[in-house]
């Protein structure tokens, strides 16, 4: 596929409209919890991200039992590292959740469950459907990272610095890892189809799933 097709014109278009909008919205978190700084709502607010963590995870674990056999044995491979890298995050934002005194999320929370059934869905249609929504809300939660690191420096939360370090890293990894396995395998308009209906439908959504702050029960 090559990357000059028109149909990344639009994938472009909608990353950076999400990129911006998620960005803006993770801003007015921050300003918000300059006033009173609450531990609760913080640990709040990384819920449906530590939520992502898992649910990538077991997404990552279907694509590659379902689908896996079809991709090149080095696709298998680093979609497999992804996984890892995923169960690291969930492992190290639910230990930022403890510290702030919250509960690490065992189920979707209600905030993550919308997206959450959207992803799955996309894996069910199509063996680039989960890929491709995913790439697409990766992409806009790079809108949030660096403003987390910041904020953590700023509030002295040392264990956030450390973990969205590490996170901002791999992420890059992980979003060219999606591009690049729409790229190799998205070959037909078919295919085509359902990249797009996942990407369109997935941007749609991220919005309120990447600015959500889980009501604590
Ligand atoms: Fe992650
Ligand atoms: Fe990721």
């Amino acid at each position: 596929m090559n990357p000059r097709d028109p149909r990344w014109a639009e994938i472009d278009e909608l990353q950076r409209g999400a990129v911006e909008q998620v960005r803006r919205r993770a801003e007015a978190f921050w300003r918000e919890y300059e006033r009173d700084r609450d531990q609760g709502v913080l640990a709040a607010w990384f819920v449906p991200r530590c939520w992502r963590e898992i649910d990538y995870v077991f997404m990552l674990g279907e694509v590659i039992r379902r689908y896996g056999l079809g991709f090149e044995r080095k696709h298998i491979t680093a979609l497999s590292r992804q996984l890892h890298d995923e169960a690291e995050h969930y492992e190290a934002v639910g230990r930022i959740i403890e510290l702030l005194g919250g509960a690490v999320p065992v189920e979707p929370p209600a905030s993550a469950r919308v997206w959450s059934t959207f992803l799955w869905e996309s894996l069910d249609r199509h063996r680039l459907g989960a890929i491709a929504a995913w790439n697409m809300s990766e992409t806009a939660a790079t809108g949030t990272l660096d403003g987390i690191v910041e904020a953590g420096r700023r509030y002295d939360l040392p264990e956030v610095v450390r973990v969205y370090e590490g996170i901002v890293k791999e992420e890059r990894f992980h979003v060219g890892l999606g591009r690049l396995m729409i790229e190799r395998y998205a070959v037909t308009d078919e295919d085509w189809d359902e990249v797009l209906r996942a990407m369109r439908g997935i941007a749609a959504i991220v919005l309120e799933s990447h600015t959500a702050v889980e009501v604590p029960l």
